[in-house]
């Protein structure tokens, strides 16, 4: 059972993680791979994979009834590891419909699809839907959020991936559909859009630019490198309890200021820059609308329950990272032309 595995979302920064670790993990199971290939979606973070036996990668939108009704029938799903969503705060701001279309009608067209398909029968079946700690709202300067944490969302994205979780927990509780939902901290790592603070600090101290800091930069998030994230994933469709939810996290909480200083540092010595070179593009710029302060993630009960834990320390995913983006000049270049630049103009330069 569990051999016919839905991925969505598997070309973008989490799900091409995922991807490649359960066609690495599982030879004799079949992983297929839907992906409508927004802006955030790139086939070439799955080069290394792509021609492997157990892969099947579809082009298209998880909203497509028809489509996402033809894989179930055509492949046998049985397993939905459901990652499609549009994930950027700052776009949910500029443009709040393209989340309300993918993150909750994307995620209903799949669990109708999979009601329909499994036809109560769900032994072996299995609808993991991944999700964000930014659901449960913003922390003060101490607690943490905990699965039983009341949801209250505060930004477009984070009210859309709400929206989402409870109709996968309403499809629990009414049709009895086995679903698992994880809520994850801030991730970073190899092949993230640099829309995202990291990958976009590190591309602009790579190219002298301006580094655009919200606010006074003492927001904090929680970071959490990829791979531990798609290790947790992997455990959860393994041994994940149905019905229930996993709060996952780093347990590495970072000031924005701080950790943008940190970056600096290091990439100076990766540069062999001068010392202090990288911190003077620093530039606090007018902050993000409804700007949350704090997330944090109690991870204990995926810790406790099923022996998950983070394999690395933050210098050690950090040097990773920048390693990546130093060795990977082609992917960045490719991935900062076009439809990049104008969100930049939009985002950072006209307002
Ligand atoms: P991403 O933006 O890098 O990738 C999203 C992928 O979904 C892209 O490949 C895109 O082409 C695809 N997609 C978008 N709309 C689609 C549609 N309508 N049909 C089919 N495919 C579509 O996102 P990510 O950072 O990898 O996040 C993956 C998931 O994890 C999301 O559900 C997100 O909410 C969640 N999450 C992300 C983080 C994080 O720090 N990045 C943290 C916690 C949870
Ligand atoms: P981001 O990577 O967008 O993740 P999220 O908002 O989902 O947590 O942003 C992380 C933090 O960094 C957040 O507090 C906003 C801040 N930030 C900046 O200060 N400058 C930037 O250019 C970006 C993209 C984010």
């Amino acid at each position: 059972m569990k051999q016919n595995i839905l991925i969505t979302g598997g070309a973008g920064f989490i799900g091409s993680h995922v991807v490649r670790l359960f066609v690495k993990s599982y030879p004799n199971k079949r992983i297929y791979n839907l992906d409508k290939l927004t802006y955030a979606g790139n086939l070439e973070n799955l080069k290394d994979i792509q021609n492997e036996a157990n892969y099947t990668f579809i082009k298209g939108d998880i909203c497509n009834s028809q489509l996402v009704m033809s894989l179930f029938e055509k492949y046998h799903i049985d397993t939905v590891i459901h990652l499609a969503a549009e994930s950027h705060v700052d776009r949910s701001i500029i443009n709040p419909m393209d989340f309300i279309q993918t993150n909750i009608v994307g995620t209903v067209t799949l669990l109708n699809a999979a009601k329909h398909y499994w036809k109560d029968a769900y032994e072996g079946k299995l609808f993991y839907h991944i999700s964000t700690d930014e659901v449960y709202g913003s922390l003060g300067e101490t607690g943490y959020f905990t699965e039983t944490t009341p949801y209250d969302p505060r930004s477009p994205y984070s009210a859309s991936k709400a929206s989402s979780d409870h109709l996968v927990r309403a499809y629990y509780h009414t049709y009895k559909l086995p679903i698992i939902i994880s809520n994850c901290s801030n991730n970073y790592g190899p092949y993230q859009f640099p829309e995202k603070l990291i990958p976009l600090m590190i591309n602009n101290i790579k190219n002298m630019k301006p580094l655009p800091v919200y606010g006074k930069g003492e927001n904090v998030r929680d970071w959490l490198y990829v791979e531990d994230h798609a290790q947790a994933i992997q455990l959860l469709f393994e041994k994940g309890k149905i019905g229930e939810t996993y709060n996952i996290g780093g347990e590495n909480e970072w000031r924005n200021i701080d950790l943008v200083r940190k970056l600096c540092q290091l990439m100076d010595k990766k540069l062999n820059r001068p010392a202090g070179s990288s911190e003077q593009l620093i530039t606090f710029v007018k902050d993000r609308a409804g700007h949350d302060l704090r997330y944090a993630i109690d991870c204990s009960k995926i810790k406790n329950e099923l022996g998950w834990k983070q394999s690395v320390n933050f210098e050690q995913g950090l040097e990773l990272t920048v390693d990546w983006y130093l060795q990977n000049e082609q992917w960045l270049n490719n991935v900062i032309t076009g439809e990049y630049e104008s969100y930049y103009e939009k985002q950072y330069i006209l307002r």
